[in-house]
C-alpha cells in the first residue's frame, strides 16, 4: 500500500495516492477529475480553485491537518488582492499535496459542470462545448531553426496541452504575429473542436492572457419566427435572446407556399435565402447590443429548424421537399463556417451547426426537441407535440421513438383567424363562458385584470382589447363547446338555439360576441364559423398525427402529453383537451416545455456530447409520413368533430361539461347545409 499521501476529490469521489509536492491540479488531472484551466497552472486564470477540508472524514477512511497543503504563495496572494478569492480556497495549481486531504471542486471550477433544467423530466445539461480558450506560451523565432509562427503555437499547445493538430484560417493568421509580438510571445487562443473533427480550429487568439468571455448563439429558425438566444460558452447563461419575424413570409405564409414561390419563380430561392440570412445578420447585432459584447466574441451558431427552413437556410432550392418522396438534400447534421451563410455579424472564423433532420416532413427542430424532451428515456409512454405552424409529433418511450410532422397550418398562432392577432399587449389570451348565461369574461395580454372585475377598464386604458391571440382562441372555442354555444360537430347555434343575443348572424352562418368596442370606435370581437373551421382543420391534423403514430406503437393511449413550443406554454390543457388536440390524458399528465426546440438548440451549443447524442438519436427513431399514410385522411376526418368523432374522451368528459347539442336542424338549417357542402 502507497505511504505517499491521499488525495480525495468531491463530489466526484475520485482518490489517488500522490508524492508530496503534487500540485492539486497535476494530481486532478491523473485521476480525470474535471478542474478546470485556462493559463495551464501559472497561477493567471483562477479557474482551477478548490476548497480544502480539514479533519476527520470517516466516510473517505482519512483525518485531514491544516498543514495537508503546501503554504499559501505569493502566487495565490497576488491573485487575491488583484482579483479577491473567497476565503478558504485556494488555487489548485498552487497548493501542493502535503498530506492526506479532501479536496472539493467547486461547480465554477468544473469544466463540464451541470446545468439545472427546470422541467423535471427534462435530462441536466452538462457544459461540454465546442469552443474553449487556452493560454499558452510560445517560442519566439530563431533564425537558426527558422519555423513559422503559426507552427511554433502549434507545438506550444502540443506540448503544454497536449493537443495534437490545430488549423487556422485567414482572419486568425492576419492577427497572428503582431498579437504574439504584442502578447511577448504569450497568447490565449479560442479553439474549436465539434465531435466529429480530428483537429481543433483556432478562432482567434488574443495576446498575453485574456478574460474575453466566449459567446454562442442558439437560433430556432421557424417559419413564422426567428428566436435566438445568446448564451455564455463557460456556463451556458442566456446573457440576451431575442426573436424577429422571418421575413420570408411575404414569399407564402407558411412551408408549401415557400416551396411554391421558389417552384413559381426562377431565383426565387435565391431571394428568401437572402431574406432570412439578412434577418438573422440584424437580429445577431441586435443581441450583441443589447448584450454589450463585441460580434467578434460569438464563436458558434448552432441552428434548428423544419427541412425547408434548412435548405433556404443553406441557400438549397427545397423544390424536392414540395413532392414526394421528399428528398432532403442531407440529413445529417453540419458543421459550417459562418461564411458559408453569409453570416457576417459574429466572429469572422465562428462556426455553424446544424443538427440533423429526422425525415422530408421531420426537421431538425424536432430533433432538438426530441434532444430536449428525450422521450425515448422515460418510462411512461409520452407524447410531445411541438405546435407551430406545423406540428412537429414525437411519441416515445424507452423501447422506441417515433416522430411525424403534420401541417397545422397558423390558426392555432391567432392566423387565419377573423379577431386572431399575435400575442400582444391588448390580445385577448383567457377567456371563460357562463354555461348558464352565456356570458363570457375574459384577460387580455398586458392585465391581470378579469373583464368583469371592477378596474378593467383602467388596467386596459393604453393597450384596449385588441383581438384574439393563438391560446385565446382555444379557449374561445374550447369554452363554446363547453356552454353549449357549439356543438359537437362545430356549428355555432342560433340565438333562439343557445338563448343569447351573443350569437349574432353572419352571411348563413352565427357569431359568438366576445367583446363589442364599437361604441367608442373599438373593434367588435367575436368567433366565427369561418374560424372554428379553420380551428377545426388545425386541430385534426395535430390530432390525427398523433392518432398515427399511436397506430404504428399499436396503442390507443398515452400516459403523458408535452406540449412544447412558446405557443404550448400558454395553452390551457384542458380546453386543449375539450377541443380535441389531444388525446384523453388525465390533466395532471399534461405539462408544458415551453420553447423546447430552443432548449435542444442551446443543449447542443453548450455540449459537443448532446450533439454526438441527438445524432444517434434520430437515426434510431422510426419516421412517420403523414402526407402519404392512408391513415391519416380517415384519422383527421374523425377528429373533426370536437372533441372527437369516435375516441370516447372518457377522462376528459368526467371532468368537464360537454353538452349534447345539435344545431345542424331547426333554426340554423342554412349553417347546417353550407357546412355539409363546404365538407
Ligand atoms: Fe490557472 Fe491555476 S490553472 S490559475
Amino acid at each position: 500500500m502507497s505511504t505517499d499521501p491521499l488525495v480525495v476529490f468531491t463530489p466526484s469521489g475520485k482518490r489517488g495516492h500522490f508524492p508530496a509536492g503534487t500540485p492539486i491540479l497535476t494530481a486532478a488531472r491523473q485521476l480525470g477529475v474535471d478542474l478546470d484551466s485556462v493559463c495551464g497552472g501559472r497561477g493567471i486564470c483562477s479557474k482551477c480553485q478548490i476548497q480544502p477540508s480539514f479533519g476527520e472524514f470517516p466516510k473517505h477512511g482519512l483525518t485531514s491537518s491544516e498543514g495537508a497543503l503546501s503554504e499559501w504563495n505569493s502566487v495565490e496572494q497576488r491573485y487575491k488582492d488583484k482579483r479577491g478569492l473567497i476565503d478558504g480556497r485556494r488555487l489548485g495549481c498552487q497548493a501542493t499535496v502535503q498530506g492526506d486531504i479532501v479536496i472539493d471542486v467547486p461547480p465554477e471550477s468544473q469544466v463540464h459542470r451541470q446545468v439545472v433544467r427546470k422541467a423535471a423530466s427534462a435530462r441536466e445539461m452538462i457544459m461540454d462545448p465546442a469552443v474553449r480558450p487556452y493560454y499558452v506560451e510560445v517560442d519566439e523565432p530563431d533564425m537558426h531553426t527558422p519555423t513559422g509562427d503559426l507552427e511554433r503555437l502549434a507545438t506550444a499547445l502540443k506540448d503544454q496541452w497536449d493537443i495534437e493538430s490545430v488549423t487556422a484560417g485567414m482572419s486568425v493568421l492576419r492577427k497572428l504575429q503582431p498579437t504574439l509580438r504584442k502578447g511577448k510571445w504569450t497568447c490565449t487562443v479560442v479553439l474549436h473542436k465539434g465531435h466529429q473533427d480530428s483537429e481543433h480550429r483556432i478562432l482567434d487568439i488574443y495576446p498575453g492572457y485574456d478574460e474575453t468571455r466566449l459567446y454562442g448563439l442558439a437560433i430556432d429558425l421557424g417559419s413564422t419566427t426567428i428566436a435566438a438566444h445568446l448564451t455564455d460558452l463557460r456556463n451556458g447563461t442566456v446573457v440576451a435572446s431575442s426573436g424577429i419575424m422571418n421575413p420570408q413570409i411575404r414569399f407564402g405564409e407558411d412551408l408549401m407556399s415557400r416551396v411554391s414561390y421558389s417552384m413559381m419563380n426562377p431565383g426565387g430561392d435565391v431571394e428568401m435565402t437572402t431574406a432570412v440570412r439578412t434577418a438573422l445578420n440584424a437580429l445577431t447585432d441586435t443581441l450583441s447590443a443589447e448584450a454589450e459584447i463585441q460580434p467578434s466574441q460569438i464563436m458558434e451558431a448552432v441552428f434548428v429548424c423544419n427541412p425547408v427552413m434548412h435548405h433556404l437556410l443553406l441557400g438549397i432550392d427545397p423544390v424536392e421537399l414540395g413532392q414526394a418522396p421528399f428528398a432532403l438534400a442531407t440529413s445529417k447534421s453540419l458543421s459550417l463556417h459562418v461564411a458559408d451563410l453569409d453570416l457576417t455579424c459574429m466572429n469572422p472564423a465562428a462556426r455553424v451547426f446544424i443538427l440533423p433532420c429526422i425525415a422530408g416532413h421531420v426537421g431538425a427542430d424536432a430533433a432538438a426537441v426530441a434532444l430536449s424532451e428525450a422521450p425515448g428515456e422515460q418510462e411512461e409512454l409520452t407524447l410531445v407535440v411541438d405546435v407551430g405552424t406545423n406540428a412537429e409529433i414525437l411519441l416515445g418511450n424507452t423501447t422506441q421513438t417515433l416522430a411525424c410532422s403534420s401541417p397545422t397550418g397558423p390558426a392555432f398562432e391567432g392566423a387565419q383567424i377573423s379577431s386572431g392577432q399575435r400575442a400582444a399587449p391588448g390580445a385577448i389570451e383567457r377567456i371563460e363562458i357562463d354555461p348558464a348565461t352565456k356570458e363570457p369574461r375574459f384577460q387580455v395580454i398586458g392585465s391581470d385584470t378579469w373583464s368583469d372585475e371592477d378596474g378593467f377598464d383602467a388596467a386596459i386604458a393604453t393597450t384596449g382589447v385588441t383581438g384574439i391571440c393563438g391560446s385565446g382562441i382555444i379557449e374561445a372555442v374550447a369554452e363554446m363547446r363547453m356552454a353549449g354555444l357549439l356543438d359537437a360537430k362545430g356549428l355555432i347555434g342560433s340565438p333562439e338555439q343557445t338563448g343569447t343575443p351573443r350569437s349574432i348572424p353572419e352571411g348563413r352562418t352565427h357569431s359568438y360576441v366576445i367583446y363589442d368596442g364599437t361604441a367608442d370606435g373599438g373593434p367588435l370581437i367575436t368567433v366565427t364559423q369561418t374560424d372554428i373551421r379553420a380551428i377545426q382543420l388545425a386541430k385534426s391534423a395535430l390530432y390525427a398525427g398523433a392518432r398515427l403514430l399511436m397506430d404504428e406503437m399499436g396503442t390507443d393511449t398515452v400516459e403523458r402529453v408535452v406540449l412544447a413550443g412558446a405557443f404550448g406554454a400558454h395553452i390551457s390543457p384542458k380546453h386543449a383537451m375539450v377541443l380535441g388536440m389531444i388525446p384523453d390524458v388525465p390533466l395532471d399528465k399534461v405539462t408544458s416545455a415551453g420553447n423546447a426546440a430552443g432548449t435542444g438548440a442551446r443543449m447542443a451549443l453548450c455540449s459537443v456530447e448532446a450533439r454526438a447524442s441527438i445524432e444517434k438519436t434520430v437515426r434510431e427513431i422510426t419516421k412517420v409520413e403523414t402526407a402519404i399514410e392512408p391513415k391519416f385522411q380517415e384519422h383527421f376526418v374523425n377528429a373533426n368533430a370536437i372533441p372527437h368523432a369516435t375516441d370516447p374522451f372518457t377522462i376528459l368528459r368526467s371532468i368537464a361539461p360537454l353538452p349534447d347539442v345539435s344545431f345542424n336542424t331547426g333554426g340554423s338549417g342554412d349553417g347546417g347545409r353550407r357546412r355539409r357542402r363546404s365538407r
